[in-house]
Order: C-alpha cells, then structure tokens, then sequence
C-alpha cells in the first residue's frame, strides 16, 4: 500500500498533542543547534512563492539550510512557468520530482489543497490569499508558549484587518482549541472578523469574543495583543485602502494602561501600525516571533519528512 503523505494546510491538520511535540522540538533545536545540522542531509525543499514574502520563504529556506539540506524554487510568479500560462497543478506535479518537500505561497485561496492532490511529496500551506496561514501560527505558537507557558486562560486581543489577515484567521482556529481563552476583536466595521469564522469556529465551540473598534477599551484587560497590517493588496479600491491604512497606531501612551506582562505581536511586515518608539518596550515581542519561525519550521520540516 502507498504511503500517505502529511501535508500542512490548515492548522487544525495537526493535533494539540503534535502542536506540543513541534514546540518541544523547536525549543530543543534553540537550545542545542549543532545536533540538528546534519538531521537533512540530501534532502531539498521547493519553495514556490507566487506572492511576495520575505520572513516566511527566508525562514523555510533557512530552515532546510540550517538542517543541512538544500533549497531551491522561485520568489514570484512571474519568473515561473505561471507567466506562460501553466496551471498551478502541472507546476505542483513537476516540482514534486525536484524535490523532497514543498512550501508554496498563492494569491488563491485554497491553492495549497489543489497542490496537494498532485503532489508526491508533503506540501506546506506558506499563505493563501486571504485565507489560511499555519506556519505563522506554528511561529505565533511558540512566541506565545515562551512569553506565557501555557495557551490557557488567555485575553487576546486581534487588531486591524480581521477580514483579510490570514495569520489572525489560523491563530484563531489554533487558540480555541484551549481552555479559558477570551478574545477581543478589534477592527473598523469594515474589516471585521468573517461571518464563517464567527459561527463555525467561535460559536460552534462556545468561545467568549467580543467586537470593538476601540482599540483602548479592552486594553488593561489583555495578555496578548496582536497587531496587524491592513492587507492593501487585497483591496479593491485604493480609496478604501487609504481611508483604512491608519485606522490603529499603536505607541507608547496607549500602552500605559495595559498588563506589565502583556506581550505585543505582530505577524510583519508592519507598515504604520506600531509605532517605532514601541520597539523599546519589554513587551514588544514581534522580532522574537520572526526569530522563532524559523525554528518551529524546522521542527516541521523534521516532521513531515518523518526525520528521527
Ligand atoms: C503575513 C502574511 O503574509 O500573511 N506575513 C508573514 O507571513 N509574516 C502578514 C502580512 O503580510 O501582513
């Protein structure tokens, strides 16, 4: 009988139990790099990237490298075959042969899913459109786990484009699976958290949110506040793009009043939204979390390739 290949779409793809095995190894690999430098020796990772990025296919990339093994793929669509007008599925199904494990990245939504039905080996979701994006909440996973030490009994607070930010839509599917975990959803009207997320993830499992779009009224009540950038490119008219671009600047005087233990995320790249001055801060953990996706994602890559 074949084989049946792990792939990573959507977070809920791994359970609670995987989530903790990830991070457990991921801490290890920080705490003892050298043991890891061999663990992908031969291996190659593809990384198709038909939208810009520059954390996440750095950090794949890094990752396999940092494993010993190699990389190899493109950085946009229009270095590819794409811009002759090959499908995404002949792509996938090619490039399956190259290489040992692939981490793509498409404007569409559900992309990932359709790649995955053609290929030979593991395909990780690395963001589509505005849909899905797990190995951000691997990264956001770990960052909380190592302010927090545990996912229970948390108040989050999501803050800017809840409609379009991928990241914020698998962070939350990731955290109601915990106990105790109160969100603040924090958006203008018109980027609010989807209607499907709200019924089928938050309803259905009887998580406790509540919707503002002032971002100080929940303030002193957050362990967690995660910040955003409104998703320009998935707009369709500049005007609404510039009206919204703004809405949230996080700095130092909103802060006064929030949790000595708060811990302040942003996915990246920010545009305007936290202000530089809170860079500074303690509680500004948004460099941590780039630093730590790359580690989470070794540890994935470890064990999609089923690596002891
Ligand atoms: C995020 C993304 O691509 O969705 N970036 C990232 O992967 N770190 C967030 C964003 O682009 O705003």
């Amino acid at each position: 009988m074949e084989k049946k290949i792990r792939n990573l779409i959507d977070i809920r793809d791994l359970s609670t139990k995987e989530i903790d095995d990830l991070i457990e190894v991921a801490n290890d690999i920080i705490n003892h790099k050298e043991k890891y430098s061999h663990k992908c020796d031969g291996k190659i990772l593809a990384t198709l990237f038909f939208e810009p990025s520059t954390r996440t296919r750095l950090s794949f990339e890094s990752a396999m490298l940092r494993l010993g093994g190699k990389v190899l793929g493109f950085s946009e669509a229009s270095s590819s075959s794409t811009a002759k007008g090959e499908t995404l599925a002949d792509t996938v199904c090619v490039v399956s042969g190259y290489a040992d494990i692939i981490a793509m990245r498409h404007p569409k939504e559900g992309a990932p899913m359709v790649a995955a039905s053609k290929s030979m080996v593991p395909i990780i979701n690395a963001g589509d459109g505005g849909h899905n994006h797990p190995t951000q909440t691997l990264t956001d996973l770990l960052t909380i786990k190592r302010e927090k030490k545990s996912f229970n009994n948390l108040t989050i607070g999501l803050c800017g484009d809840l409609k379009f930010g991928r990241t914020i839509h698998s962070l939350i599917a990731a955290m109601s699976r915990y106990d105790n975990i109160k969100f603040v959803l924090i958006s203008p009207d018109e980027l609010k958290l989807p209607d499907y997320i709200i019924n089928e993830v938050l309803e259905k499992n009887n998580i406790s949110y509540v919707e503002t779009d002032n971002m100080m009224e929940y303030m002193n009540e957050l362990d967690i506040l995660y910040m955003t950038r409104v998703q320009k490119e998935r707009f369709f008219n500049e005007e609404d793009y510039l009206r919204l671009k703004d809405y949230y600047i996080l700095d130092k005087n909103k802060l006064i009043n929030a949790k000595k233990d708060l811990c302040i995320m942003h996915p990246l790249p920010r545009v305007n939204e936290i202000s530089p001055e809170v860079d500074n801060d303690e509680r500004a953990k948004y460099f941590e979390q780039a630093y730590n996706g790359v580690y989470i994602r070794m540890a994935l890559i470890l064990k999609l390739l089923e690596v002891k």
